[in-house]
């Protein structure tokens, strides 16, 4: 058994869900651990498009276990919907399971979401919307509300004694919003328990302890760059994206994990605000952006496109614990002349070269990037499925990335297909 975790290496959006749809073929168990419907991956398989916020991709495949482990916040709302476009798509969401220690995102915690990007000026860490902060916020500061406690009449109610008070003083004072009375809140936990009723696993510590000799796959959302220790903070989400966070957020320690595959595109991208060093703001990011169709799947905003950063790369090889490289979107340069590397920055004042990443942001206004610039190999690949096949200038182009981050690239996607991927 192999237990491996999917894991984002840049700032999301790197093809995981591709990836984490072609593996869970081989898995028993498919375990979300963290974030929430700020996620949005997209599957293509037999001719269709599937698009997922919440569910763990692997839920295509029947007869498997998806589990949403503790350390995923979930909008009851967006998961309802979720769940009933599956439905209605013919997909059997019978292997769906939730667990009664994942955190609800209540609608204070959208509303406050929402007002706090609207006024944060120089602030702003272009959000979501989707309540993840202020959810994550709760759960640190220990008033946050969880599956669980949606079936328990005694302990909703004890809880709520003590959180309401509290956020409605801090919805008023600080936030200038409405407060909620203890009887909107209990209307609207009555209707969560309904919603979750089908899928919350109480049984959670048999069905680890029964999967445990089985093949677990653990999906990551977002990426080490937005992790809420390791990124680029501020400018991050509020969990751990990394390859630890599978240990946190599954229910199971770091002894069940084998393997890291880290996902890559063979460019970068970047939705929200924050650093980028290697950002193009020029015809060619357009271009990157325009062939790769880089528009967001949960808000629909234009990504960022910049070259491969290697230096972000191997920091995310590092923190994240990355065993090896899925590479997705090579396609995208198929009819590109050039391709650029960024191997180092180059701090613009006294010319410093920085080999490992700079971990406070706010100077990376002063950092320009260090390129290598490789050949183009101008071949369609998209219909290539052996590596050996793939032209010579692309097999440079890969190697050379091997060679910088020191792990293998395991696997390439040459389009969005379940089929369009070659394996080393
Ligand atoms: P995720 O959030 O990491 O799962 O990624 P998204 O689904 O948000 O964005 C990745 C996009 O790239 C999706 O539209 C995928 O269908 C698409 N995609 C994935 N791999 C490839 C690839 O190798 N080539 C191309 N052209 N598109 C890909
Ligand atoms: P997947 O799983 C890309 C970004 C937002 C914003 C920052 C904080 O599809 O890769 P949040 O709503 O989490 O508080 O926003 O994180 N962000 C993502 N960017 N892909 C994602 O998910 C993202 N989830 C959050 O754009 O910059
Ligand atoms: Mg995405």
């Amino acid at each position: 058994m192999t237990n491996k975790v999917v894991v984002g290496s840049q700032w999301g959006d790197e093809g995981k869900a591709k990836i984490t749809d072609i593996l869970a073929h081989d898995a028993d168990l498919i375990i979300r651990y963290q974030g929430g419907c700020n996620a949005g991956h997209t599957v293509v398989a037999d001719n269709k498009t599937y698009k997922f916020h919440l569910i763990p991709s692997g839920i295509l495949y029947k007869g498997k276990t998806c589990f949403l482990g503790a350390g995923t916040v979930i909008l009851p709302e967006a998961f309802q919907k979720e769940v009933g476009e599956l439905i209605e798509q013919g997909i059997d969401v019978s292997g769906l399971k939730i667990s009664p220690l994942a955190s609800i995102t209540m609608p204070y915690h959208t509303e406050v979401d929402g007002y706090s990007e609207n006024t944060a000026g120089k602030g702003k860490i272009g959000t979501t919307k989707k309540g993840i902060g202020p959810t994550y916020t709760d759960k640190a500061a220990r008033i946050g509300l969880k599956i669980g406690d949606l079936y328990n009449e005694e302990t909703l109610n004890e809880k709520l004694d003590i959180i309401l008070p509290l956020k409605n003083k801090q919805l008023e004072k600080v936030y200038g919003l409405q407060p909620y009375t203890k009887e909107c809140i209990l209307a609207l936990c009555e209707n969560y328990a309904k919603i979750f009723k089908p899928y919350v696993c109480f049984e959670w510590q048999e069905l680890l302890e029964n999967s445990s000799r089985k093949q677990i796959l653990f999906e990551g959302a977002q990426g080490v760059m937005l992790d809420v220790d390791y990124g680029t903070y501020p400018f991050v989400t509020s969990s751990n994206p990394i390859g630890g966070g599978a240990a946190t957020g599954s229910g199971y320690g770091p002894t069940m994990i084998d393997e890291v595959i880290g996902v890559a595109k063979a460019y970068v991208t970047r939705v929200g605000e924050g650093p980028f060093v290697t950002e193009l703001t020029d015809e060619t990011g357009k271009k990157i952006q325009e062939i790769g169709h880089e528009f967001g799947v949960t808000t629909g905003r234009a990504r960022r496109c910049g070259w491969f950063d290697a230096v972000i790369m191997k920091y995310s090889v590092l923190v994240g614990g990355l065993t090896s490289i899925a590479l997705t979107k090579a396609d995208v340069f198929d009819t590109f002349d050039e391709i650029k590397v960024c191997t180092a920055y180059k701090d613009k004042r006294d010319g410093k070269i920085y080999k490992h990443y700079p971990t406070d942001v706010f100077m990376h206004k002063y950092l320009e990037p260090v390129y290598e610039t490789h050949q183009g190999w101008k071949t369609d690949i998209s219909g290539i499925r052996e590596y050996e096949k793939l032209p010579e200038n692309c097999r440079k182009y890969l190697e050379r990335l091997e060679e910088l981050l020191g792990v293998p690239v395991s696997i390439v996607s040459v389009g969005p297909d379940r089929e369009q991927t070659i394996f080393r």
